[in-house]
């Protein structure tokens, strides 16, 4: 146990560049962490973790990419349910629905959010590198 999962989907790199950020402001306090794109991931490869970072940006209208990350956030909901967790994301035109479902939808699923979800319009620029880097310090400390 005691391990930190950084778990994302990203078709452009701006959520993995949010993801790398998350995963380096865990370490730095302190985590083991365990960052995996979505699409070389399953359920089984984060038995070892409490502590969940999930990140996917809006996609469709309005919802979670749906081949690749709904299938695993479905299929990981036992293991998330009741554990420390933060979400974030990259959007584009949209003003973050996606994200305002999706947190209601990981409340009502049991996850237990210890920060404010974080959304960044497409490429995270530096300050929102930062704001990456203290989520996953968030988390860490939790
Ligand atoms: C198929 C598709 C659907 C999208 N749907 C939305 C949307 O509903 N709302 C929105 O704000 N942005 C939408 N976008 C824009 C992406 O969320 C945005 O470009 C984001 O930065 C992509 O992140 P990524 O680089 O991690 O894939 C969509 C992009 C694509 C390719």
């Amino acid at each position: 146990m005691n391990q930190l999962a950084v778990i994302y989907w990203s078709g452009t790199g701006n959520t993995e560049a949010m993801a790398q950020a998350v995963a380096e402001g865990a370490r730095s306090a302190g985590a083991d962490v365990k960052l995996l794109s979505a699409d070389m991931a399953s359920a089984s490869d984060f038995e070892s973790c409490d502590k969940f970072a999930l990140g996917c940006p809006a996609m469709g209208d309005e919802v979670l990419e749906d081949s690749v990350f709904e299938p695993l956030y479905l299929s990981m909901l036992p293991m998330l349910c009741g554990k420390p967790a933060v979400l974030f994301g990259s959007y584009g035109w949209g003003d973050g629905q996606w994200m305002r479902d999706w947190k209601q939808r990981a409340e009502s699923d049991g996850l237990i959010l210890c920060a404010d979800p974080l959304i960044v319009n497409e490429a995270p620029d530096e300050a929102a590198l930062a704001n990456c880097r203290s989520l996953g310090a968030a988390l860490a400390e939790h």
